[in-house]
């Protein structure tokens, strides 16, 4: 009984060894348990677990996530110098993640190598080169504000949710850059899309346990019965994906290869048409599987993205009435009341742009990116780190770090100005898109948006808080995007008609 004793208890010490056992030269980091390695510490916010984490283990640490290795970057130096090399630019090879796409990495979030080297460049280069279609971004988004303008006029006065308020608005003008196509607000195809994008987002965990074992994922999808909100979640993406190929399937059919092209779409077509490499991954039916991906992944990393961004932002502003004047009293200024908000102003609108990084900087509302993954063994800061290790940066870190920012859990624009508030300053440290080669891939079309939403839209509307509301907060629902707990705000007309 007593030698069985000292067996089982040796069995479990050496599981703990084998368990807790790092690769060679190796960040240091809290020891984990078997099986799972450190997934049960991670709690409801990781992001802030891993500044914790890293009180102790310092700025670069370890954990293990079931059979990963895993290392948390939270300094904004060592992200940018890790994210500058090709060897950091892969991503985990979860199942989950490649059922989506056809059972191996295709598009752009999830895909990597060459692949995805041939889509990224290939979808930066039409998105940066847009007004290949009929409109300009600007007259684009135009479209959208106006048809944003009119409905918040409705709400006048009047307690208003504003956290999906956004969302048809965003995912339209990328609809019609992507498509060709625009529709209403209230239309209940793009309703739809929108709530199903919306919580493919929000319900999403950056480190769910599924990810880890795959095993679990298949048992979770078989027991539809027990585990109803994952039937839910397939049903959801073999909607979307159904969705995206009807909109290829219509543009295959009346595509005309030597006419101008009328979206994002019919250049992909176009790219296809042209492609003999057997291998390239534009390649035939592998083109149209990437382009399915693509179309995907646009929308799901642009729309929800972008519309939270705003959510904080109004949220923030009207917790910060003082902040809101000298935002309007800018737009007033450079702009005047009797025209919308170019982006020509831009460079005349300094405290405009700090209050958009500030809102991104405080809110920081993709924590933790998307992980990212060694494609080789390699040496970092002295490190080995060993290939298929996953990279997590942690965004909200670097934007919250005590040593970076004065006052971090202040929300105040002025940070970002000169001492007369005349000159926009950067700062290296704000990095909400994250950083290097497989920083957002939308970054440019979602700063062009954010200005011209924010200085249209505060232009015209004061926004605060319901004076028979509950106490705003800056709560918010963690999930692989940090989106504002559900609240009141209430609008109100600046412009007598
Ligand atoms: C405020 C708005 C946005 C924020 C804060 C944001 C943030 C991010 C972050 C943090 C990543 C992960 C980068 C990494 O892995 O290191 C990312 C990736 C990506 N984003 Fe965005 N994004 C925004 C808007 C957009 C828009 C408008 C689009 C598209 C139209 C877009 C498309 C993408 C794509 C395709 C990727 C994957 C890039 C790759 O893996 O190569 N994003 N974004």
């Amino acid at each position: 009984m007593i030698l069985e004793f000292i067996l089982a208890c040796l069995a479990i010490g050496l599981m703990f060894l084998f368990w807790n056992n790092k690769p060679p030269n190796f960040p240091a980091g809290p020891a984990g348990l078997p099986i799972i390695g450190n997934l049960h510490q991670l709690g409801s916010e990781p992001h802030k677990t891993f500044m914790k984490m890293r009180e102790q283990y310092g700025d670069i640490f370890s954990l293990k996530f079931a059979s990963y290795n895993v290392i948390v970057l939270n300094n904004y130096k060592d992200i940018k110098d890790a994210f500058a090399e090709n060897a950091f630019s892969g991503r985990a090879d979860f199942k989950p993640l490649k059922d989506r796409s056809g059972g191996m990495p295709r598009g752009l979030i999830f895909n990597v190598e060459r692949s995805w080297t041939e889509q990224r460049r290939f979808a930066l280069k039409s998105l940066r080169d847009f007004g290949f279609g009929k409109k300009s971004v600007e007259t684009i988004v135009y479209d959208e504000i106006t048809e944003l303008i009119d409905n918040f006029r409705k709400t006048i006065g009047k307690p208003m949710q504003t956290q999906n308020k956004f969302n048809a608005a965003v995912l339209n003008a990328l609809w019609t850059m992507v498509t060709g196509n625009r529709y209403s607000h209230d239309d209940p195809m793009l309703q739809d899309l929108i709530k199903r994008l919306t919580s493919s987002v929000t319900q999403s965990r950056a480190a769910s346990v599924v990810l880890f074992f795959p095993w679990l994922y298949q048992l979770r999808n078989k027991l539809t019965m027990v585990f109803a909100y994952a039937k839910e979640r397939q049903e959801s993406i073999a909607k979307n994906m159904n969705f995206v190929k009807g909109t290829v399937e219509d543009h295959q059919s009346t595509f005309q290869k030597d006419a101008a092209p009328r979206d994002f779409i019919d250049v992909y077509l176009a790219e296809m048409e042209k492609t003999s490499d057997t291998t390239s991954s534009f390649y035939k039916e592998e083109g149209l599987k990437n382009l399915t991906v693509t179309l995907l992944d646009l929308f799901v990393a642009g729309a929800e993205t972008t519309s939270t961004t705003l959510s904080w932002e109004f949220l923030l502003l009207a917790l910060h009435a003082d902040k809101q004047e000298k935002l309007h009293e800018e737009i007033k200024r450079v702009v005047g009341l009797s025209r919308l908000p170019s982006l020509n102003d831009r460079p005349s609108m300094p405290y405009t742009e700090a209050v958009i990084n500030e809102v991104m900087r405080f809110s920081a509302m993709v924590p933790l990116a998307v992980f990212h993954s060694a494609l080789e063994d390699v040496t970092f800061k002295g490190y080995q780190i060993p290939k298929g290790t996953l990279v997590i940066p942690n965004l909200f870190c670097t934007m919250h770090d005590p040593k970076v920012w004065t006052d971090p859990e202040t929300f105040r624009p002025e940070r970002f100005l000169s001492e007369d508030e005349k000159t926009l300053v950067k700062n290296e440290a704000l990095i909400p898109f994250s950083t290097g080669k497989r920083i957002c891939l939308g970054m440019t079309l979602a700063q062009d948006e954010l200005f011209l939403f924010t200085s249209s839209l505060f232009q015209r509307f004061k926004v605060g808080p319901d004076p028979n509301g509950e106490k705003l907060t800056v709560d918010y629902h963690a999930a692989s995007v940090l989106v504002p707990k559900p609240h009141n705000l209430v609008l109100y007309d600046r412009i007598e008609e």
